[in-house]
Formats: C-alpha cells, structure tokens, sequence
C-alpha cells in the first residue's frame, strides 16, 4: 500500500449580498449575524492535499510559492481540524492556485477553504455531508462556509458549531446575474478580516446591525427567490453601508474606501436611477462589485472601464459549490 492518499478538489468565491461581519464566538467563527452570498463562477481555487508518512511538517504551495508565515499556520490548524476527525497522524503536502488575483478584492479566503477543506477531507478518508463541510469551512474563514455550495446561499448564524452552517437558496441557473467586480487597486488589504472581525463589537453601531440583520435576511432571501432586482438592489447596498459604517466607527476604525470607491459606487447609483439595473457591494477592501443583469453586463462593463483609476474589471456569473477534480 503507498505512504500516502491525495485529493484535489474546486472551490468558486462567492459575494455576499447580505453581510457577516463580527464572531460571536471568534474561535470557532460563529458568526454575529447571518448571511446571503452568491457564488463566483469561473474564479476557481484549485487545491492538492496530499497526506504522506515521509512528510516531517505540513508544506504549503500557494501559487506555486512555498509559504512559511501565517498561512501556513492557518493551513496547518485547517488539517488539525480535519486530523483529528479522521484520527489521521500525517502531515501534508498542500498545493493551492488560483486563476484569479489574490489581491483582486474576490475574497480569496472563501474559496481557498473550501477547496481545502473538501480537498482534505477526501485525502483523509472522510465522506461528509455538504452542511458539515460548510461547518468545517467555517472554522477555516466564514464566508468559507456559503463557498461549498453554487449559486445563491444563505448561512445560518447559529448559536454554536453545530448549528452554524450554510445551505443553498437556489441553483446558479435560478437568476442571471453577473457580478463585474471594478479593481480599483491590487494591494493587498491593510486590515486582514480576521483582524476586523474582532473588531466589529467596539463599535456602537454593530448591535444595531446585527438587531436588524433577520430583517435584511428575510427581504434579500425573498428577492432572490421572485427574482425581483430593485429589491435586492436596495437591500444589498443598504446592507453594505451598514457593514462600512460599522467598521468607520470600530476602535480603531476602519476606512477600506478609495476615492475610486465611492466614484463608482455614486455612478452605480446614478446608473440605475437612469434606468440601468445595477447595484454595488464592497467588502473588506476598495474594490467594488457592481451587480446587474447577464444582458446588461457588456454595457456596464463598457462603463465601468472609463472611469479613470480602474484597472479592470472581471466578470463573474452564479457559479458552482466546492467538487472534487
Ligand atoms: O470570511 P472572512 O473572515 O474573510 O469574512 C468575510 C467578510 C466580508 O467579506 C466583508 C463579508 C462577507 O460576508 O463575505
């Protein structure tokens, strides 16, 4: 029998719609409020986890760059995780690449744990239902969690481990969207998520977004299912100035807005106001992702790419959950 068992599998990013922002329970990453995302098609994480007796430590390939700093650690205590499910002793061997910028403004976090979580698991032997993977992809990055599955999900905040979880609200093929994310900048964040996750509760205005989240859940998840877009378009970009007043008011506070941010996300506003369906969302960094219609996309597009300071735009439509390869 060989020393050692491998697994690839896929994972898309996903935009959330409806925000999480805050733990509950920081280790664990329960997160403070329930959330909405769509799955980034196309934006693929790739992921290789070999388990192999000859190994002395974990090793990390990011890109085709071995790691040795933080990721690594955050890698390693991922397959602690999983190790200790399977009662697998062996280190591995962890090959990830992405066919997008890490640097893009996609949450590379999202699909990086999800592919290594599915990916792993198979290496170890384990056969898990698609909610206790998403569990275990919480553990890793929450938003981690909505990328096991495809087209449009919900994660349910929950009150521990058990029940914190993601689950799909409908296929990638239920609702033409496409999300044009305009790149404004290719640096890597100041403030890492993680980071501004702890940091969600210094400010005063956290309790009342998260008091009003089940609110927002409830009007975005029912958009998504009649597929009524100015619904979900007012609800989101409410939802993302929540999240950004949020983190403005945290101690210390803080600002993920460009001067090229809030000039694409005033002409998004005044795009749709002319008729146009469109709407932004910003996470934890400048980039903004304007979402519209799959017939609407070139011109957006067109749009977007002469405004002065954007460096591109990519194209996503509703992808698939995490798969193995
Ligand atoms: O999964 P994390 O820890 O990178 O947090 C994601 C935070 C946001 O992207 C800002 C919001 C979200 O729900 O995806």
């Amino acid at each position: 029998m060989s020393n050692s068992r491998s697994a690839t599998a896929i994972a898309s990013p996903n935009i959330a719609f409806i925000k999480y922002w805050g733990n509950r329970d920081q280790n664990l990453r329960i997160p403070a409020n329930g959330s909405i995302s769509m799955t980034l098609g196309g934006l693929e994480t790739r992921t290789t986890v070999t388990f192999d007796a000859r190994l002395a430590e974990d090793l990390f390939l990011l890109d085709g760059t071995r790691t040795t700093d933080a990721a690594l650690l955050r890698v390693s205590h991922h397959l602690d995780l999983i190790r200790e499910l399977a009662g697998l002793k062996l280190h591995a061997r962890v090959e990830s690449r992405n066919n997008f910028p890490v640097a893009s403004g996609v949450a590379s976090s999202a699909s990086a744990f999800a592919a290594l979580t599915l990916a792993a698991c198979a290496a170890a032997g384990l056969d898990l239902h698609a909610r206790m993977l998403s569990r275990l992809a919480r553990r890793g990055s929450g938003s981690a969690s909505r990328s096991i599955f495809g087209g449009f999900v919900e994660c349910v905040a929950g009150q521990d481990d058990q029940t914190s979880f993601s689950q799909q609200l409908a296929p990638p093929e239920h609702w033409e969207l496409v999300d044009l994310v305009a790149v404004v900048t290719r640096e890597k964040k100041p403030v890492s998520s993680t980071a501004g996750h702890a940091l969600a509760d210094t400010s005063p205005l956290q309790a009342a977004r998260v008091a009003d989240a089940p609110r927002r859940l409830q009007i975005c998840r029912d958009a998504i299912l009649t597929r009524n877009f100015p619904r979900l378009a007012s609800i989101a970009e409410l939802d993302s100035n929540m999240m950004h007043a949020v983190m403005l008011t945290s101690t210390p506070p803080l600002a993920y807005w460009n001067p090229e941010t809030v000039q694409v996300m005033k002409q998004v506003v005044a795009w749709r106001a002319s008729g146009l369906p469109v709407f932004y969302t910003v996470d934890a960094g400048p980039n903004v992702h304007c979402i519209t219609l799959a017939e609407h996309a070139a011109e957006i597009s067109r749009r977007l790419r002469s405004i002065a300071g954007i460096l591109d735009v990519l194209r996503a439509p509703p992808g698939d959950g995490a798969r193995l390869a």
